[in-house]
């Protein structure tokens, strides 16, 4: 959610920004933006509005800007102000010689505007109705009380800033120098060479410059940095003390493969799942004495087995899927999984201490909601663990240990293989705690175990059949402007992650329920205009289930079921979605495909981009 990016180097810097902000796009595209300086002013081209990446390619086609070592730019998910030119970054000062680009909230923007006003008796000229402007702003006047350089004035002006940000400012009378600013969030400095010189990126990141190069260092919260072409200092803004990250290298490829046959990625990334939990499973299963090796959580997978109860926090999808993690944990290991909302559990009083253990799940590391709880659970003294896609994303290094998902890199906007690889990693973690703890008899244990191997098997099978009845299903959902979405046990997050699929990417409403909770409220909106898709393969619930299903029925909803194969359960439905057989526990994994497969089919059929959903960005950075 907001990229920022600067380069300086040998390069042409300009090209380098413009590359990288059209491989950080999913960050958000209600706005691109590069600046240049040319030694008396910011040359800056930028273009506001929905997904306006293309007309800001043309801009930058069409009115060139000046060849520089030195050069930075944004992608914008707004949050102040509408998606317009003049509300996409860089923004300038009232002088014109400071120009800065930001990600994150300045929650007192006004007092600041207000002070400004009131000391200088001067209204300030804003352009955009960003809280940017007016930091920009305030670091200018600051600067110009205190006759101090860039970097100085920058941390003076910290101290009266409230909110979380991550920011660089370049001022056309320091040239070269990037300074930037660090609070609640993360930001990364790429450290290459090019043409026998060093070169530096900074952002939000590591993946629009993991082409150029994989060492880096990561800037914690708190921190100030200054950048040229001859190096950066990082400096704590708390106790005034000059750090030296340790730099890191990337271990896995972050390239993204191209689209290939595929139109679209989100079409891409529900066909790789195969291949995807291949990888994900690759070297963590030993088939020999079938066991499940997590090296990243080793140190403590005792202490976790043993406890007496794991939190879980996290949002949106990695939230659906860590409801899945605490079924089965909870079933398979015997061990008490609470699951919450992160933002909820960061905002009330929890009770975790010395010796809880607290799981945030996120694809991509940076969602704000769950950074925080962990941060709050880390300083009520818990151990906090992380299950994240992304290498070097802020959870990946805040967090005690944790396991990465090697999904591969997700550029659609909706998660689908990411969703399937938190499964799997759930799978894996429920399987070792239980062996550890030795709660499972060695025969179940062994028949998961065997059933997890065969999972991109099932995945294949499934996305190769070419069911007719999902062009039916896509017929009865095209036209309705609500739907439910029902099951019980592991289908119920199912049906939630169904129903968020459908709401993100093809505009229609829909809610996911547990079956049963439609008869406590929501079944009095069920008519024939409300289709009702039931998850209804084989389980020790189908009856329960069938009788849910015959309850909307009743009431004329039109039903979509998902059935094992046969509906050997006589499933009563509209359209029937068959299914092979699995185990109950691996439903999850099949049973998402075709809802993954309608959601990106319904959102093609009524004109949306599936892989980017208006108003919504890849990774939400602010709270
Ligand atoms: O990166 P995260 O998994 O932490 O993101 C959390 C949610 O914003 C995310 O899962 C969102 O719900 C998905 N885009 C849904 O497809």
């Amino acid at each position: 959610m907001c990229g920022i990016i600067g380069y300086i180097g040998k390069r042409n810097a300009p090209d380098i920004v413009i590359d990288a902000l059209k491989r950080a796009e999913t960050r958000g595209y209600h706005g691109f933006g590069v600046a240049v300086s040319t030694g008396n002013k910011f040359e800056i081209r930028k273009k506001g509005g929905e997904d306006c990446l293309g007309d800001f390619l043309e801009l930058v086609s069409k009115s060139l800007l000046p060849k520089s070592s030195y050069a930075f730019g944004h992608n914008r998910w707004a949050t102040h102000g509408t998606p317009e030119d003049r509300n996409a970054h860089p923004h300038l000062s009232q002088s014109g010689r400071l120009a800065i680009v930001h990600n994150g909230i300045i929650e007192n923007y006004s007092v600041l505007k207000n002070t400004i006003e009131k000391e200088t008796g001067v209204s300030l000229k804003l352009i955009s109705d960003t809280d940017t402007e007016v930091l920009v702003n305030w670091i200018e006047y600051v600067q110009k009380l205190s006759k101090l350089s860039l970097k100085e004035a920058m941390k003076s002006a910290l101290e009266n800033v409230e909110g979380t940000f991550a920011f660089i400012v370049a001022s056309l009378d320091e040239p070269g120098v990037f300074v930037g600013a660090v609070r609640g969030r993360t930001m990364r400095i790429g450290v290459g060479e090019h043409e026998g010189e060093k070169e530096f990126f900074i952002a939000s990141e590591v993946y629009p410059f993991s082409h150029y190069t994989q060492t880096y260092v990561v800037i914690p919260s708190h921190k100030l940095i200054s950048v040229t072409k001859d190096g950066y200092i990082v400096e704590d803004t708390r106790t005034g003390l000059v750090e030296t990250p340790e730099l890191k290298k990337l271990e896995i490829t972050l390239h993204a493969t191209e689209k290939g046959e595929y139109k679209y990625w989100m079409d891409k990334e529900i066909h790789e799942q195969p291949r995807m939990i291949e990888n994900v499973l690759q070297g963590r299963v030993d088939l020999r004495d079938k066991s499940v090796i997590l090296g990243g959580i080793k140190e403590y997978e005792k202490d976790l087995a043993n406890a007496s109860i794991l939190h879980i926090v996290a949002h949106g999808t990695s939230f659906n899927s860590a409801l899945l993690f605490k079924y089965w944990c909870e079933a398979i290991a015997g061990i008490p999984v609470n699951v919450e909302l992160a933002s909820e559990f960061r905002y009330r009083k929890t009770l975790v201490s010395n010796g809880s253990f607290v799981i945030g799940i996120s694809q991509s590391g940076e969602t704000a909601d769950t950074i925080v709880a962990l941060e709050h659970a880390q300083e009520l003294g818990a151990t906090i663990l992380g299950i994240c896609n992304v290498e070097g994303s802020h959870m990946s290094e805040m967090t005690d240990a944790g396991i990465f998902l090697r999904a591969g890199r997700e550029l659609g906007v909706a998660s689908t293989k990411t969703f399937t690889a938190q499964m799997a990693v759930g799978m894996m973690l429920s399987l070792h705690l239980a062996r550890i703890k030795g709660v499972l008899p060695e025969g179940s244990y062994q028949e998961l175990f065997e059933e997890l191997q065969s999972l991109p098997l099932y995945i294949e099978e499934v996305l190769s059949l070419d069911n007719p009845n999902i062009k039916l299903a896509l017929e009865l959902l095209k036209n309705a402007s609500s739907a439910y979405y029902i099951g019980r046990g592991v289908s119920y997050p199912i049906a939630l992650e169904g129903a968020l699929k459908i709401k993100e990417i093809a505009g229609i409403h829909a809610e996911g329920y547990a079956a049963s909770e439609m008869k406590h409220g929501p079944i009095g909106l069920l008519d024939k205009h409300m289709p009702v898709v039931a998850i209804a393969t084989s389980s020790s619930q189908i009856d329960k289930m069938i009788s849910n299903i015959k309850e909307a029925q009743a009431r004329k909803a039109p039903v979509i079921a998902l059935v094992t194969r046969g509906n050997p359960n006589n499933v009563p439905a509209d359209i029937h979605i068959e299914l092979p057989e699995v185990r109950e526990e691996f439903s999850p994994f099949i049973n998402i495909l075709p809802l993954q497969i309608l959601a990106f089919r319904l959102a093609l059929m009524k004109g949306k981009n599936p892989d980017k959903p208006e108003g919504l960005a890849k990774s939400i950075t602010v709270e």
